[in-house]
C-alpha cells in the first residue's frame, strides 16, 4: 500500500468540514469537495474559526493554524478529487453515495481507498458489486469530528484486511481511537444509542415529562449531553433518517420504531443547531 499523502473529503457539511480539519491538522493534503459552493465557503469559515479558537486557547500557535489552512483546497469540480484515500461525508442517501463513488472510481487509480462516513447505510450494500469493493470500508467519525476521539472502522464483506490495517493506522495518525467492527445496521454506537434517543422521545410522546427535564436528568447521571441536545447537534433530519434505516434493516422491530415527533420536526425544517431551531432555539 502506497504512503497516504492526499485525502479527499466529499461533502462540506457538519461532518465533512470537521474531518477535513482533522486530516489537515495532522499533516495531510486535503481536497474538500462539495457540489454546493455555498457549503465550501461555510466550511472554510468554520475551519478557520475552529482553528482560531485553538490559537486563543493556547493549544496551537498561529504557524500551525496557517499551515493547516494551506494544506486544504476547496473545490466543486469532481475532477479535482484525486487522492490516496477518499472519505465520503455527503447526505445519508444510498443512491447519491453510490453514484458519487462510481464517479470517483473512474477518475482515481486502482489503489485509492474509498471510505464512507455513513451512520447507518450498509457498507457492504454500498460496495459489494463494485470493482473497488476490496478497497472499500466504513470510517465513521463522531460529531464534532475535530473533537471526538472515537472512530469506527467498518469491515464490509469484501474489504481487504490490508485496507483495514491502513485505515487503522490512518485513524491513529489523525489522533483518533479506532475500533474495528463488522458491518451491521448502525454498527456499534448508532445501534446501542438508538434507545437513548427513542426512549426519551417516547416519554415526550406519552406526555410524561419535558425535553429540558430529560436532558438535565441524563446529564446529572453522567451522560455528557442529554438526548435532545444531542439530536439538535447531530441534526433532526440525520438522526431521524438513521433511526429509519436501522429500524428497516432490522425488520422493523417495535422497540426501534422511529418517533413521529421527530418526523414532524424534520418535516418542519426544525433541524436543530443548523437551522436555529430544533428541540431548543439557537
Ligand atoms: N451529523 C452527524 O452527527 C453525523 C455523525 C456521523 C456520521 N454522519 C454521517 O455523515 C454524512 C454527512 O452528514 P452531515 O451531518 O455532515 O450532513 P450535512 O447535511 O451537514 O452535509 C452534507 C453535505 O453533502 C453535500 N452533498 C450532497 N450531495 C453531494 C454530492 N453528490 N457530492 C458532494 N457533496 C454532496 C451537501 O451539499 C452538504 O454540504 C451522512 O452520511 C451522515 O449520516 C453524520
Amino acid at each position: 500500500m502506497k504512503k497516504i499523502k492526499t485525502i479527499c473529503v466529499c461533502g462540506a457539511g457538519t461532518m465533512g468540514s470537521g474531518i477535513t480539519q482533522v486530516a489537515a491538522q495532522h499533516g495531510f493534503n486535503v481536497i474538500q469537495f462539495d457540489i454546493r459552493e455555498s457549503m465550501l465557503t461555510k466550511s472554510k469559515a468554520s475551519i478557520e474559526n475552529s482553528l482560531q479558537k485553538l490559537v486563543e486557547k493556547g493549544k496551537i500557535n498561529i504557524t500551525p493554524k496557517d499551515e493547516t489552512l494551506q494544506r486544504i483546497s476547496f473545490t466543486s469540480n469532481i475532477h479535482n478529487c484525486i487522492a490516496n484515500v477518499v472519505i465520503e461525508a455527503v447526505i445519508e442517501d444510498k443512491q447519491i453515495k453510490q453514484n458519487l463513488f462510481d464517479e470517483l472510481a473512474m477518475i482515481n487509480n486502482g489503489e485509492t481507498i474509498f471510505v464512507t462516513n455513513t451512520s447507518s447505510i450498509s457498507v457492504t450494500e454500498l460496495s459489494h458489486d463494485k470493482n473497488y469493493a476490496q478497497r472499500f470500508a466504513g470510517l465513521h467519525f463522531f460529531n464534532p469530528a475535530q473533537v471526538m476521539k472515537l472512530v469506527e472502522i467498518i469491515r464490509a464483506e469484501k474489504t481487504d484486511e490490508t485496507v483495514i490495517s491502513t485505515l487503522n493506522e490512518l485513524a491513529n495518525q489523525f489522533g483518533k481511537t479506532p475500533v474495528i467492527c463488522n458491518d451491521s445496521p448502525g454498527f456499534i454506537v448508532n445501534r446501542v444509542a438508538r434507545h437513548y434517543y427513542l426512549e426519551a422521545l417516547q416519554l415526550i410522546e406519552e406526555n410524561k415529562t419535558d425535553v429540558k427535564t430529560i436532558d438535565a436528568v441524563m446529564e446529572a447521571t453522567g451522560f455528557k449531553m442529554g438526548p435532545f441536545k444531542l439530536i439538535d447537534m447531530i441534526g433532526m433530519d440525520v438522526n431521524y433518517l438513521v433511526s429509519n434505516i436501522v429500524w428497516e434493516a432490522l425488520n422493523k422491530p417495535e422497540r426501534l420504531k422511529p418517533s413521529i415527533i421527530q418526523k414532524n420536526k424534520a418535516d418542519a425544517n426544525e433541524l436543530g443547531r443548523k437551522t436555529g431551531k430544533g428541540f431548543y432555539k439557537y
